[in-house]
């Protein structure tokens, strides 16, 4: 079989998780969608960076040249902030691309406009990255709107914060020193605004509350704090009395119908089930109306977590793809 020709852009933390993925997995996608997955090209803003080698793949900071890859079938996003990346997308689905994305920033806004562009040109949007790394809370989401209802949903969404909070806790580490290990790690992102101003925390709730709920709350009416305002000693005060200060975004419908949401620092005890979240860590509780509490739990940011749940989403709308092709054929 042909190979399916993939594109990346950006070539950062997650960019490159996803070619070396992409790269060891091979024999594992061919299995799963019936066919190799080659990354033909990659864009990057800085030609003159220097990276990682990637032997025949078209390197380019040209949107167009991504486009003229001849059969190119799947763009991968890994870039930041809402534009470009979004026109990006837009352009790749309408030459009838599944596409693929990491970034909460855009996502949050474009979600309703990019899924319906995608289902009317019969290819698909995946999105698991925006939300939490690699824990699966798009997936488990989306499985249970399919009978389930979710009432409520509280989580921590930002794996640098919860890193910050963990190693002043846990090292009386100062937040500037937490914050420079974060960025070592490939956790913050380029400039950690988003992440300790509480930003990117609030982008996922919103993607939440849309896949949840069909709707967002007016972003204006949302109350939304940082980390960035707690002191050390806040933090350790309230270790030293048994208590935990940990970034919490919550949304759910209140009684009137319309939904209700908050981003920001809360003092919880050992009973609450985010009290156990350490490190890099992010967890959602999902409450719904017949399982109860789930709790899903996991790398909230890093490079091989998020570019492997990237790569799924890429080999399920593929798989889903070959099989559609393979029943049409048969009938
Ligand atoms: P990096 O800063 O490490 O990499 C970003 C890459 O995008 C760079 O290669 C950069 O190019 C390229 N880029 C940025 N703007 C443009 C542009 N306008 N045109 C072309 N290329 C561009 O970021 P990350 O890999 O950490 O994050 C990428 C996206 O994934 C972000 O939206 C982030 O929020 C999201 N994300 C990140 C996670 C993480 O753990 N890091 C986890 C989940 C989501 P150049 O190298 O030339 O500067
Ligand atoms: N900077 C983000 C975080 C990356 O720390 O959670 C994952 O979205």
């Amino acid at each position: 079989m042909a190979p399916v020709k993939a594109a990346i852009l950006g070539f950062g933390t997650v960019g490159q998780g996803i070619y070396t993925i992409v790269n060891e997995r091979k024999q594992q996608l061919e299995k799963t969608i019936g066919s190799p997955i080659e990354i033909a090209a990659i864009l990057v803003r800085d030609l003159d960076k220097t990276r990682p080698e990637t032997p025949g793949v078209l390197i380019t900071d040209r949107f167009e040249d991504i486009l003229s890859i001849p059969d190119l079938k799947v763009v991968f996003e890994a870039i930041v902030g809402e534009e470009p990346a979004r026109t990006y997308l837009e352009q790749a689905i309408a030459q009838g691309c599944h596409v693929v994305t990491a970034n909460k920033v855009m996502y949050a806004k474009a979600a309703p406009a990019l899924e319906r562009q995608a289902r009317e040109q019969g290819t698909g949007v995946g999105y698991e990255a925006t939300v939490a790394g690699g824990v699966p809370v798009i997936k488990t989401i989306g499985n249970l709107n399919l009978t389930n209802e979710v009432t409520g949903i509280q989580g921590i969404l930002n794996g640098t914060s919860n890193f910050i909070l963990t190693k002043m806790r846990k090292e009386s580490c100062t937040f500037e020193d937490a914050l420079k290990e974060a960025q070592e790690l490939g956790y913050a992102e380029a400039d950690p605004t988003n992440d300790v101003s509480g930003f990117d925390a609030f982008c996922k709730l919103m993607i939440l509350s849309g896949l949840s709920f069909g709707e967002q709350p007016d972003w204006e009416n949302v109350p939304m704090e940082g980390i960035d305002s707690l002191s050390l000693e806040e933090v350790t005060d309230a270790d030293r009395q048994g208590l935990r200060y940990r970034h919490i975004a919550d949304v759910r419908r209140g009684e009137d119908g319309s939904i209700q949401a908050s981003v920001g620092p809360v003092l919880i005890g050992p009973d609450h089930p985010l009290y156990g979240i350490d490190g890099v860590d992010n967890a959602v509780a999902i409450e719904t109306a017949y399982a109860g509490t789930l709790t899903v739990i996991g790398p909230g940011a890093g490079m091989l977590p998020t570019a492997s749940v990237m790569v799924e989403d890429a080999a399920v709308k593929l798989r889903e793809h070959a099989t559609f092709r393979e029943l049409v054929t048969r009938s």
